[in-house]
This record gives C-alpha cells, sequence and structure tokens, in this order.
C-alpha cells in the first residue's frame, strides 16, 4: 500500500465566482495552473448539464493547457460520453447529478443501476479513460462497480463531514471497511466530498485510499490566503495524518 495519497483540486468553484458576473475572471486555468504550482496531483472539474460553474471551453483549455491529470467530473448521459471521448481527460468520475441540487448529494446507485452503468464504463475504458464511481461507502454499491468493471471508486465522504460525535466515527469507520473492502477487490479507491483542515485527516489515515479531491473548501480559503498557501496546508495535514498512520498498521 502506497504512503502517498494524490491530492486533486476541484476547481469549480472559481468559475462559480466568475460566472458571477460574467466574462473571464477569476480564469479557472489559471487557478489550475496555481494548483500545479503548488503540487496539486491533479485538476478535478464537474460539467454539469446546466454549466453553472464550468463550461465547455473551461474543459478544452484544461486538458490542452493544464500538464497535470484531468479528473471530468459528468453524469452518464449521452452528451457527456461524447465530450469526455472527444476531450480524452486522464479520467472520468461518474456522479448522479439532479438539476435542482446545490451540490452532489448522494452516491451513484451502482447496484440498481449496473446494467446501464456497465456499457457506458466500458466505452470510457475502452478508450483508455480511467473511471471511477463515486459511490457511498457501501458493500453493495463496491461489489456493483467491481462487476461493472470500473478502475476505482470514489468514496463520497459527504456524510462523514456533516456528522458529529459517534455518528461521525461511525462513517468513518464504514468508510475505512469500504476502503479495505474495494481495494481488495483490485479497484483502486479514491474519496472525496465536504473535507476541510478539520476533518480531512482521519479520512487520509485510511491507507487503501490513495487519492482525495478537495474543492469547495480549498477555493474558500483560497480568497483568504492564495490557493497555493491553502494547499500547502492541506498537503501539510495530509502528509501528517498519513504518516502517523502508516506507522500505526
Ligand atoms: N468528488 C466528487 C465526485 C464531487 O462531486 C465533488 C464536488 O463537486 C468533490 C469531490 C469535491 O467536493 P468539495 O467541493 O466539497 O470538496
Amino acid at each position: 500500500m502506497t504512503k502517498n495519497l494524490r491530492l486533486g483540486i476541484n476547481i469549480d468553484h472559481v468559475a462559480t465566482l466568475r460566472n458571477a458576473r460574467g466574462g473571464e475572471n477569476p480564469c479557472p486555468v489559471r487557478a489550475a495552473e496555481l494548483c500545479k504550482e503548488a503540487g496539486a496531483d491533479g485538476i478535478t472539474a464537474h460539467l454539469r448539464e446546466d454549466r453553472r460553474h464550468i463550461r465547455d471551453r473551461d474543459i478544452e483549455r484544461l486538458k490542452n493547457e493544464i500538464a497535470l491529470p484531468l479528473n471530468l467530473e459528468m453524469a452518464m448521459t449521452d452528451e457527456m460520453l461524447s465530450i469526455a471521448l472527444k476531450t480524452m481527460p486522464h479520467a472520468v468520475c461518474l456522479v448522479p447529478e439532479k438539476r435542482e441540487e446545490l451540490t452532489t448529494e448522494g452516491g451513484l446507485d451502482a447496484a440498481r443501476y449496473e446494467k446501464q452503468i456497465a456499457p457506458f464504463v466500458q466505452k470510457l475504458q475502452d478508450a483508455g479513460i480511467r473511471v471511477s464511481l463515486f459511490i457511498a461507502p457501501s458493500h453493495e454499491q463496491i461489489h456493483a462497480a467491481q462487476r461493472i468493471g470500473a478502475r476505482a471508486i470514489e468514496i463520497h465522504t459527504g456524510a462523514y463531514c456533516h456528522l458529529l460525535g459517534a455518528a461521525r466515527e461511525k462513517e468513518r469507520h464504514a468508510i475505512s471497511e469500504a476502503a479495505i473492502l474495494a481495494h481488495g477487490l483490485g479497484l483502486e479507491v479514491h474519496a472525496g466530498h465536504g473535507l476541510n483542515y478539520n476533518n480531512v485527516g482521519a479520512i487520509a489515515a485510511i491507507p487503501e485510499i490513495i487519492e482525495l479531491n478537495i474543492g469547495h473548501f480549498i477555493i474558500g480559503e483560497a480568497v483568504f490566503v492564495g490557493i497555493k498557501e491553502a494547499i500547502v496546508a492541506m498537503r501539510r495535514i495530509i502528509h501528517e495524518s498519513r504518516a502517523t498512520s502508516h506507522e500505526s498498521r
């Protein structure tokens, strides 16, 4: 198991700020360049059906101008499939999408929609794009992801981040068990959603998780300290909890 943990920065909310006034600023591509300079391992961007933040042109530019792997988050629609196959990002993360939600509220129901998801994943992976499924830390969903043939899963940490006390610890335990199961089945294990300086440590300490994708908190923090400093601080916390967990396992 690797000690390293890749950090992908989701830059959607730089585009949210830009779109609040129209025009070009602040530019998500410039943000991605700064993420690279700060040592990020990848850039994540969610092209939503309603284009509320990231737009088609952003995806094209992120792919062509930024020398970091691009992880395109998208819903399972024909439109998104053709954009992905045209753009050829390093990776695609399949997420469920509801128009009315503020952010991705739940995981993909891979168990229920296995038959529809499998051919979709295969088209992307046949083209050489690594696919992850954004799912809840449930054993049923993980077994479905394996049957589907996805290379990776991204465990939804949103519930863990919102809970407190014993309920949070129970959810963290579920995430850890899910990560162990998925890793044992040969899936790459990623995690993300709602992570911040206070809650990231316990997730980073799970050795089976090899990638975290973090957006909203880092972009918010960047308003105060700049994006580089926010990433460096996040990285430090991740590194420290990862180092301690490897000593203890
Ligand atoms: N991973 C996935 C699949 C997501 O949909 C999101 C939110 O777009 C994130 C990670 C990042 O979540 P946050 O912005 O809360 O850090």
